[in-house]
């Protein structure tokens, strides 16, 4: 993927995060994705006093784009860490070097429903400009179900 649009989905990612409504975990968790069309959609997580009924960044953001017409998406940037005292920076918040937010195995199938022509997807996790990982959704979730 270009540096241009990575830069893009982490930076929106990053101001997504900020919206996120944690106040029982406190892990706040942003995600942008990218559309063939270059659109970009956002998402946060939204939690709720009956716990289950939370809903993770990455699928506000795939539900708002494919409410609003999508059906592919191309790639995916999550930013996600516990709230921190000085969160108002402009980092995603960072903790050790291995901690990056992955998606959870319910939003890689959505992701996998949403697939573009190539057949596969970028996932970024990151936690700032500087210190992310690109990973294939086809790496994150082999053998994905299908009917
Ligand atoms: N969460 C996400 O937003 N995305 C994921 O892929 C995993 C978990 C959220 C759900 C909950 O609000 C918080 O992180 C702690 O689990």
């Amino acid at each position: 993927m270009k540096d241009e649009v990575r830069r893009l989905l982490i930076d929106e990612a990053i101001k997504a995060r900020k919206m996120a409504y944690a106040p029982y975990s406190k892990f706040l968790v942003g995600a942008a994705l990218v559309v063939p069309s270059g659109r970009v959609y956002t998402g946060c997580n939204i939690e709720n006093a009956s716990y289950g009924l939370t809903i993770c960044a990455e699928r506000t953001a795939i539900f708002k784009a494919v409410s609003e017409g999508q059906r592919h998406i191309d790639a995916i940037a999550i930013v996600g860490a516990p709230l921190f005292e000085d969160d108002s920076s402009d980092e995603g918040g960072s903790k050790g070097e291995n901690d990056y937010a992955f998606p959870c195995g319910a939003c890689r199938q959505v992701l996998a429903e949403f697939l573009p022509e190539s057949g596969d997807i970028d996932v970024i996790v990151a936690k700032s400009q500087d210190d992310y990982r690109v990973f294939k959704l086809s790496e994150l979730l082999p053998h994905t179900f299908s009917i």
